[in-house]
Formats: C-alpha cells, structure tokens, sequence
C-alpha cells in the first residue's frame, strides 16, 4: 500500500509519486522544498539493484562509501577508492532513467583541499556520469564545496555524524547533543548552505535539532536517524529491505527480509540439484 499525499501524486512534477519522466536535477531537489514536499533516497552500489529502484519511484539513489560495509566487506567506510566509487557509479547510472545519482567522495579524496575535490569529483561526473557529488563536513568542507560548486557539480553535503571520521569518533555517537555541539551543527549547515551545496544530509542529530536546522536552511535537509522533520529520508538500502547480516541501527525500520529470501532461494536450488528435482524436463534441451 502506497502513502502518497494525493496533492503530490497529483502534481507531475512531484519527486516521488509524480508523473515525469526525465532525469530528476538538483532543480527539482530544490523546487521540492518550495512545496514542503517530503521524498525518499535509497543507496545503490550496482546496476540491477538500482533499477529497482528507479522503477519503484526513488528519485535520488546516492552511490554512498557505506559500499565499505555493505557491498565490498570492509569493516567501514574509510578503505573505499576513488577506484570504487567510481566503477560502481556508473553502473547505478547505467541502471536507471529518472532517478539523479550521487556519487560519494570516498575519505582521503578530497580533504587535502579544494583541488584535489575538484579533480575527484570531475572523475565521478566525466568518467561515471553522476549528477552530484556528495561528501563529509561542515565549516571544514565548505572550501571544497565552494569550489566544485563554481565549477558546475552539485554537492550534496553531509553533517551530524560523519562516518569517515570513525576513528576520530572512536564509534558511531548520535551528534549534536547540548547545546555548543547543537551550535556547532547549526553553523555547520549554514556554512554548507552558504557555500553551494544543494541540499544536506543530517546523520545521528536529535529529532528537535534537525527540525530547527531544516526551518532555518532553504535547502532541502535529508534525515538519516534525525528524526520525522526532515525534508527527505535515506537509508542504506541493505539495511532497509533486511539483506545486511545482524544488528542494524535503532533509525533502520526494515520493509523486506531479503536476507532470509534469498538463503531460502539457495536451500531450495541446492536441495533440488541434489536430490535430482531441477533440472526438470522444462528446463531441458533436445
Ligand atoms: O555512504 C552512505 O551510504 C551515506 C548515507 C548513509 C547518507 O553517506
């Protein structure tokens, strides 16, 4: 069952639930805020996955370094290349007609400075054709930001928890608690805001925060365990449809047990081969 407010299934130009059919632009991002229109995001890191995606209606899959846990068996974010990222992205762009991908910039492309973003990040648009890129920081990004952004790449930015940071964090704490840290978010946002970025993730903040930094930013904010106020939602798609293996974070709500489908599809396959049952004579050759 589908939840979409019918002014938004009404209006073609909504993000989810409307009727167009070009790729969505980091203008539509922008338009949706004028609206007070609400849109989900979903992470991708291959072709056929994505396609899903862009079929059920998500207008923005984000090509995100969580591909370090989820997809390449890393321990975090912090080991995924340029390299990667970049393979991975353009498959997801391959694999979808409407959705505007954003492609991540992995931890140590971008943080020696401005050129450096720059040449990165002109990689993941030439070489992977994403629309955006995203990364990590607040007052301490907003120089890359700048620069990308006069350049002509949308950045997506990304402040509250920074996963890349996990050393420096010593885990993964929820940010922005009392009130010098919810000081230092807020400035973070604007700074972001100032500096370009089309829109920004806020991770790990207390609900009431990123209501307050979603009223007083002009770009859209996109929750990820922030709260119900945000103008967008993400979630790392494995962690959503139930595929990543044990806990997931207290933010997840999962829609599917895709892990358990799929073990199940395996068990069946093999039981099947080994007890002579497939292949049958419909799937024989003559
Ligand atoms: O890499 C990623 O998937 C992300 C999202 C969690 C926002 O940064």
């Amino acid at each position: 069952m589908t939840h979409v407010n019918p002014a938004q299934k009404q209006s073609e130009k909504a993000l989810y639930g409307g009727t167009g059919s070009r790729r969505i632009t980091v203008r539509d991002i922008a338009a949706a805020k004028g609206r007070a229109e609400k849109w989900p995001m979903l992470t991708a890191y291959d072709a056929m996955t994505a396609s899903v995606f862009d079929q059920a209606g998500i207008p923005v899959l984000l090509v995100g370094d969580s591909m370090g846990n989820c997809h390449l068996g890393y321990e975090s974010t912090v080991p995924v290349t340029m390299d990667e990222i970049a393979l991975l992205s353009a498959a997801v762009v391959r694999g979808t007609r409407r959705a505007l991908v954003v492609g991540d910039l992995p931890f140590g492309s971008y943080q020696e400075g401005p050129v450096q973003a720059l040449r990165n990040a002109t990689r993941l648009v030439k070489e992977a054709g994403v629309g955006a890129v995203k990364l990590e920081g607040g007052e301490r990004s907003a120089h890359q930001i700048e620069l990308l952004v006069q350049s002509g790449i949308p950045v997506m930015a990304h402040v509250g928890l920074t996963p890349q940071s996990v050393n420096a964090y010593g885990g993964y704490p929820v940010q922005g608690r009392g009130e010098e840290a919810a000081q230092q978010l807020l400035r973070d946002a604007k700074a972001v805001q100032d500096a370009g970025a089309f829109a920004v993730v806020l991770e790990l903040v207390p609900a009431e925060l990123a209501a307050e930094v979603t009223r007083s930013l002009h770009i859209p904010t996109i929750g990820i365990g922030a709260g119900p106020d945000c103008d967008g939602q993400v979630l790392v798609w494995t962690d959503m449809a139930g595929m990543t293996d044990g806990r997931v974070p207290r933010f997840v709500k999962q829609y599917a047990q895709l892990r358990q489908s799929l073990g199940d599809a395996a068990r069946a396959f093999a039981e099947d081969v080994v007890g002579g049952a497939y292949p049958a004579e419909e799937h024989s050759f003559h």
